[in-house]
């Protein structure tokens, strides 16, 4: 089983994909930090100013098609990878659970201005604002399963993932 949580900047994949892949005990694989660590940059502001947005796409769809032969573990995406269709016809090959972590536009700018990661399509609140409208559509049509996420901790979402994949906690 292959499980890929999807969803807008500040959605809380990486916090729950690394806590989910450790409660299965299984592999954890963050596109972000692998396509950074893969390109030589340090963050995404940099690669999106020395290389523009498309680099980043064409590395999502390179990725995306390294892992459809993976199985056993949980990827957690970038925010746009919803904007490659082709990406999907790579992850969801095998089996597969494809999660969308929902929560309101408020909560985004709330999660986003918290943590220090930057990103350069969160810069300007009423463009994102926009991007949310735009994907929100894109993120239920890829998904099989949407988990709303406010007002629950990571943990909660954790069990909440495990069950609707699996049936039950304990045989995992
Ligand atoms: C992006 C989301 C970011 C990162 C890049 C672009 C997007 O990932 O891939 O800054 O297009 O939504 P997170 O969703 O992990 O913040």
């Amino acid at each position: 089983m292959k499980i890929i949580l999807i969803g807008f900047m500040g959605s809380g994949k990486t916090s729950v994909g690394r806590s989910l892949a450790k409660k299965l005990n299984i592999n954890f694989i963050e596109m972000d930090e692998e396509i950074l660590h893969r390109s030589g940059f340090n963050n995404m502001k940099t690669l999106f100013a020395q290389k523009g947005e498309v680099f980043l796409r064409e590395w999502e769809i390179q990725l995306a098609k390294e892992f459809s032969s993976l199985s056993n573990l949980v990827i957690s995406t970038g925010g746009g990878v919803v904007m490659n269709s082709i990406i999907f016809e790579y992850l969801k090959k095998g089996d597969h659970n494809v999660v969308y972590l929902q929560a309101p536009y408020e909560s985004h700018v709330r999660r986003v201005s918290k943590d220090k990661t930057p990103r350069p399509l969160f810069d300007n609140i009423e463009n994102a604002n926009k991007l949310y409208k735009f994907r929100l559509p894109l993120y239920e049509n890829y998904s099989d399963l949407a988990i709303q996420t406010e007002d629950k901790s990571i943990s909660e979402i954790v069990d909440e993932i495990i069950i609707k994949t699996y049936g039950n906690i304990s045989k995992n």
